[in-house]
């Protein structure tokens, strides 16, 4: 491919996985403008491309994603910061329809830990640490850390997390459900193709109908969540997947998901 700071490679079945891989390993992965636009463009190819279902997003052994890249934000100005939209082109990746399942080793630190929150799907490797050091620089998380952590772990983790800038380990990360899964590091990598090979086995519509819904509990309070839900079930049986599931059951063969 023709990018400078990420690797893009389908794997799995017919290559039904996009693995995009984070690659600047001299900076630990600092997330600087010219990677997190390679992202977004290779985010956007992969929405665009029929034979991909899901993608997995990595790094390197030694890190994840150490942050963004603070030597670039060292002379910003808070004029600049708007004037620029900063951070704006950040947001592709918490948009995409379909799945994205984070494989983290080492560090996610700072945008590295909110990118990783972005993903639908965390698993992580048993050396990987999380964190939003911002403070210790002066300054806060801005892409999600004070927003997304206290979702996935609490207030009182989240607090002491952000106000102390210090970093949790995978197993506490595992035990509060900011990630579902902690494998050997060598084995990470695969483990999250091996989920979105058997996400690419199901219905591409039905798929992103299931993940808008689970990401609606997100947004919304529990009564509007619950109506938001019901109309996207109600959704799934305008659909030819929808008949073929069933169908497929009940004449107890495997089905046969058309349906982009
Ligand atoms: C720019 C970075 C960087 C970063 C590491 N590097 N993190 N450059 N931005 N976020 C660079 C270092 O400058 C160094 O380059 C090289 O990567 C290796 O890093 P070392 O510090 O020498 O490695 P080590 O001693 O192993 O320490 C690893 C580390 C440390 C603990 C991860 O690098 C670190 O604390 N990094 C910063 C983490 C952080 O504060 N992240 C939050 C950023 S703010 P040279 O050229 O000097 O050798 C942020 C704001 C988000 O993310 C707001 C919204 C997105």
């Amino acid at each position: 491919s023709s990018y400078e700071y990420i690797k893009v490679e389908k794997k799995g079945k017919n290559g039904c996985v996009q693995l995009i891989q984070l690659n600047r390993p001299k900076a630990l992965n600092a997330l600087c403008n010219a990677l997190l636009m390679e992202l977004g463009d290779s985010l956007r190819a992969g929405e665009a491309d029929e034979s991909v279902a899901a993608f997995v997003l990595t790094g390197s052994e030694r890190s994840f994603a150490a942050g963004a890249d603070i030597k670039e934000m060292q002379d910003m100005t808070l004029q600049g910061c708007i004037k620029n939209q900063f951070l704006s082109n950040w947001d592709v990746l918490a948009k995409v329809r379909k799945p994205v399942i984070a494989a983290v080793n080492g560090y996610a630190l700072g945008g590295g830990c909110e990118i990783a929150m972005m993903c639908d799907i965390i698993f992580a490797g048993e050396k990987a640490k999380f964190g939003q050091p911002e403070i210790n620089l002066g300054t806060i998380p801005g892409a999600g850390g004070t927003q997304r952590l206290i979702r996935a772990v609490g207030k009182s983790l989240a607090m002491e997390m952000c106000l102390s800038g210090l970093p949790i380990d995978a197993k506490k990360a595992l035990s509060f459900g900011l990630v579902s899964r902690v494998c050997p590091p060598d084995k990470l990598v695969d483990e999250a193709i091996q989920l979105g090979e058997k996400i690419a086995q199901q219905s591409k519509l039905i798929v992103s109908i299931c993940k808008d819904a689970v990401n609606s509990s997100y947004e919304l309070g529990l009564q509007e969540g619950l109506k938001c839900e019901k109309r996207l079930f109600y959704t799934t049986f305008g659909t030819e997947d929808r008949r073929e599931g069933m169908t497929a059951f009940v004449e107890k063969r495997a089905p046969k998901f058309v349906e982009n």
